[in-house]
């Protein structure tokens, strides 16, 4: 019993965070200039953290989440995913990774035109060759409300629903990791509402880590954490001890 407690304590101390990232730095070359676009990043984010990243245009927003989505690569320092150290995977590991891990979620939703929501949710499943996929993506789509919109190809859908199915196919697999880059900056207050209420139940209700980046304070204002880049450095990092709630626990999932 008390060896189980002792585990059970250790375990929890030795958990790594789910980002470990230090010093990160990235330069981009166009022609004969340097753009310096992150100069020495540090950020930890912890399993079950909701945390927002605000800053003005061109402070390195983007070019941190893809970093930490593993879609890019920092020009120096380090980035320890779960644990393991992702700044030295070649391309193949590096999406290996991120289909495994972690699930994107973009501003334009990037929903393939010709698919349904349902084929866009069992791609994923898919290419990780899991089983049953007809049946997890239903359930995916139904969890973010869109039992009734299966069979819609996006131009048969409101920008709020694109991005909902755009969420299930990033959750479809079950990563413990979302990230998002302006998810709600082409939506109107309603649907962006609609969206903060769904990242919020995914991680009080599931655990899920997730972070995204805002431009909008109100939106900022749904996590307990938000973080601040300026000129590619992380210039504050303050906690918000009452977050605004999108959702009721009792609405049951339902954002018609
Ligand atoms: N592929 C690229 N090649 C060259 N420069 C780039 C590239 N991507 C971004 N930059 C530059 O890096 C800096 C940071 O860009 P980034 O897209 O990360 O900003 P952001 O904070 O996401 O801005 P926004 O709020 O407008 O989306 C900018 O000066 C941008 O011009
Ligand atoms: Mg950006």
């Amino acid at each position: 019993m008390v060896a189980e407690l002792v585990s059970g304590v250790l375990e929890g101390l030795v958990k790594s965070p789910v980002i470990a990232a230090r010093d990160l730095s990235k330069v981009y070359r166009m022609g004969s200039v340097l753009v310096h676009a992150l100069r020495g990043v540090s950020l930890t984010v912890e399993h079950g953290e909701l945390v927002s990243i605000m800053g003005p245009s061109g402070s390195g927003k983007s070019t941190l989440m893809n970093i930490l989505g593993c879609l890019d690569q920092a020009t120096s320092g380090e980035y320890y995913l779960d644990g393991s150290e992702v700044s030295r995977l070649n391309d193949d590991q590096l999406s290996a990774v991120r289909a495994r891990k972690i699930g994107f979620v973009f501003q334009g939703f990037n929903l393939l035109p010709r698919m349904t929501a349902l084929e866009q949710v069992e791609l994923p499943l898919a290419y990780a060759g899991l089983p049953n996929r007809r049946q997890r993506a239903l359930q995916v789509l139904e969890w973010v409300g869109l039992a009734d919109r299966v069979s819609h190809r996006p131009t048969e859908l409101s920008g709020g629903q694109q991005q909902r199915v755009a969420i299930a196919r990033a959750i479809a697999v079950g990563p413990g990791l979302i990230l998002a880059d302006e998810p709600t900056g082409n939506l109107d207050t309603r649907a962006s509402e609609e969206i903060m209420a769904i990242f919020q139940r995914l991680n009080y209700e599931l655990g899920m880590t997730i972070v995204f980046v805002t431009h909008e304070p109100d939106i900022a204002a749904h996590t307990r954490r938000i973080i601040h880049l300026r000129d590619g450095e992380l210039s504050s990092d303050e906690r918000n001890l009452a977050p605004r709630l999108a959702y009721r626990p009792s609405d049951n999932g339902r954002y018609a």
